[in-house]
């Protein structure tokens, strides 16, 4: 049977074609545990073990799933990347703004749109899996994959992941990597990572949690190590926490082809499925189980695990399959592309109202730089995309200005004698500088981590040219995050950055820049002025070890400045806050304080602010972050409209590991919340109580 049939003809075969009278696995209305048993019984170990691993055939043709069990009527996975966008192995598709962008959005609701509008088209292309979102925490801007995840805060990442999932599993099954600690490209396979139990459960694992109580279908176990053991096969992580204390009833995937290596451990740790091959599953595993060290009753909790996905997204039910033509590149998930890269872009610095542009005033304008003109969507690694007509920042800015001002392309880093002739009498200039593939990337697909946080030469002397011919010097930074900006920064007029900003980056550009959008951007994470603000970011050994602070609880632990901090984005208007309320002054150990503040647009123009509540724990028993992000909301708000805004935050979010008895505690204590623009900018502070 061909791979990729639609799910409606696969059902058709299954219903249609399959000699078994129905079974209750077959009956859609019968209860899931019940039709999970009646499928396993039916099956051979065979049968069971062939769920659990890759199907050669399928890799053969560059896709990745597991073999329909045609007897039984049980389709295989097929499944794609698609962090950005539906992976290259299923064609061309939207490219969406990388998952760095999203995370500037701090709009939940928007990424959860982004997860469905992806997990659309690859249903549309046949595929049930889709091995997004990628949201291990950025503990270092270095990492090579930077440009994937959503940012340096847990409770920030985990939003916005369960956002993404809860939208992506109205098509597909969504799986959540890489589980857990993956954060270094150029050891990956390698690397052990070693966490004290406190900073694995408040840090680098409540975002997964979050997705795991959101429903997550998957998750995907990372190649490296933690605490010398290999996430494949770590008992602690995948039966101590991801089933243990979460409960998670999905299937744990491997990462691809290096991730497993130990049978026997990872079978019994609960690793369920191995891709894209069998190299330690498949006969190694038909033989462990013949020889005892692995016995069938481990085999069927991971058959139950995968067949439970299986029928919970109705594989086995049969759901219209989505026209490909009528999902991909669409319209409307164009016009989402364009949407998110508007709301991602961040304005740094705005001098003197450079921006926004005025068409009436700007009579030339200058586009200067290579990658003004190139497209710039991402590394090339697995959550590499390709669409059909990317909109690069030179073709944004001449479709915005056809006809209104003159546009002057110089769209090189080296500038001719000429060229600074050009300039000379252009009303504000436009460079692009930054990142691409070529300094960030997966590993083994490119370059893997960064080598530094520095722009390269050419770039800095490029921007340090145009500012001193062109006063209206507007710098556009494309990459994954911070770029060190210490040798211009005050010299120019504004500063903004776009991420990889998507199939519809330079048309966002240009709205935002004339002024059509408000840059509404906030930072997921810590813009340093130089990488010493940071913890060191140890990319060449074999070991590293991680603890409670990095990216902007670092920086604050150590009284640093950074250049932004984190929750940083400037505005064309102002906003105000006032009128912080709480709804208790204590709070019980299990329950949830209502904070309501006020935002006002004090300004003359529309614009968008995202509200940010952090918490101190003064005085508490064990060692804390300064202060930590603990709820935040975007709002949109008319000139001089005002609107009060509801930040929930949980008792139990507040809690520490306590080691000695192995358990969440809510410390009786007063704890402050700060609520403002950044975590560097809090105008309102007040206190509460835990009570004991
Ligand atoms: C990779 C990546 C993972 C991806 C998988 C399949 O090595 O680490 O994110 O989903 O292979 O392409």
């Amino acid at each position: 049977m061909r791979r990729c049939l639609p799910l409606a003809l696969a059902t058709l075969f299954v219903t249609g074609c399959s000699s078994r009278r129905a079974e209750l696995y077959q009956d859609p209305t019968a209860p899931l545990e019940a039709r999970v048993e009646s499928a396993l019984a039916l099956m051979t170990l065979d049968e069971k073990l062939e769920q659990m691993h890759g199907d050669l055939a399928i890799a053969r043709r560059g896709l990745s799933g597991t073999a329909d069990n045609t007897r039984l009527g049980i389709p295989g996975f097929i499944m794609v990347d698609g962090m950005r966008g539906l992976g290259v192995a299923m064609g061309k598709a939207t490219t969406f703004p990388v998952g760095a962008a999203r995370g500037a959005t701090f709009d939940p609701e928007l990424e959860e749109l982004v997860g469905q509008a992806i997990g659309a088209e690859a249903r549309a292309r046949g595929a049930n899996v889709l091995l997004a979102p990628t949201m291990n925490l950025l503990r270092h801007p270095r990492w090579g994959r930077a440009q994937e995840t959503y940012g340096e805060d847990p409770w920030h990442v985990g939003l916005m992941a369960e956002a993404f999932v809860r939208g992506a599993q109205r098509e597909v099954i969504a799986s959540a990597k890489h589980f857990a600690l993956n954060s270094i490209e150029d050891t990956r396979l390698t690397v052990s990572v070693g966490a004290d139990e406190r900073t694995l459960r408040e840090l680098y694992l409540p975002h997964f949690e979050r997705v795991v109580m959101a429903g997550v279908g998957s998750v995907m176990a990372a190649y490296n190590q933690v605490n010398g053991s290999y996430c494949a096969e770590s008992t602690h992580l995948l039966g101590d926490i991801l089933r243990g204390a979460w409960g998670f009833d999905g299937f744990v995937v491997s990462d691809w082809v290096f991730a497993m290596h130990d049978t026997t451990a990872s079978a019994v740790a609960g690793l369920d499925l191995e891709m894209p091959v069998p190299v330690y599953y498949g006969q190694a595993l038909t033989d462990a189980v013949h020889a005892g060290r692995v016995t069938v009753a481990v085999i069927d909790d991971a058959v139950r695990r995968i067949l439970r996905q299986k029928l919970r997204f109705g594989l086995l039910d049969g759901r219209p399959a989505l026209a490909p033509q009528a999902v991909g590149e669409s319209a409307a998930h164009t016009a989402l592309a364009r949407r998110v890269a508007e709301e991602s872009i961040v304005l740094l610095a705005n001098l003197d109202g450079t921006l926004p542009l005025d068409a009436a005033t700007t009579r030339r304008l200058a586009v200067v730089g290579a990658l003004a003109s190139q497209v710039n969507l991402g590394d090339h690694g697995s959550s590499d995309t390709t669409s059909s007509q990317p909109v690069t920042p030179l073709a944004g800015l001449q479709a915005r200005t056809a006809g209104a001002l003159e546009l002057v392309d110089l769209g090189r880093d080296v500038l001719t004698p000429d060229d600074l002739a050009a300039l000379a009498s252009a009303d504000a200039a436009v460079v692009v500088v930054g990142l691409t593939a070529a300094d960030e990337s997966e590993a083994m697909t490119g370059t893997g981590d960064r080598e530094s946080l520095a722009l390269a030469p050419a770039h800095e002397a490029l921007v340090a040219q145009v500012a001193a011919v062109v006063p209206k010097t507007i710098v556009v930074v494309e990459g994954s995050g911070p770029v060190l900006v210490e040798s211009f920064v005050d010299e120019i007029g504004a500063l903004l950055t776009v991420f990889y900003p998507g199939v519809e980056g330079g048309t966002a550009l240009a709205a935002v820049l004339f002024g059509d959008v408000d840059p509404s951007g906030r930072l997921p994470f810590t813009w340093p002025r130089a990488e010493s603000q940071l913890p060191p970011f140890v990319n060449d050994q074999p070991v590293v070890t991680y603890d409670l602070l990095h990216g902007y609880r670092y920086v604050d632990a150590q009284g640093g400045d950074p250049r932004f901090p984190f929750g940083f984005g400037a505005s064309y208007t102002t906003f105000s806050l006032h009128d912080l309320r709480l709804d208790a002054a204590t709070l019980a150990p299990d329950g949830t304080l209502h904070l309501s503040v006020a935002v006002t647009n004090t300004g003359a123009r529309a614009g968008a602010d995202v509200v940010q509540a952090y918490v101190a724990y003064p005085g508490s028993r064990v060692t804390r972050a300064p202060r930590e992000l603990k709820a935040f909301a975007r709002v949109s708000l008319a000139p001089g409209e005002t609107k009060t805004l509801d930040l929930d935050i949980n008792a139990r979010d507040l809690a520490y590991w306590d080691v000695a008895t192995g358990a969440f505690v809510v410390e009786p204590l007063t704890y402050e919340v700060a609520v403002g623009h950044s975590s560097r900018d809090l105008p309102l502070w007040t206190s509460f109580e835990v009570a004991p």
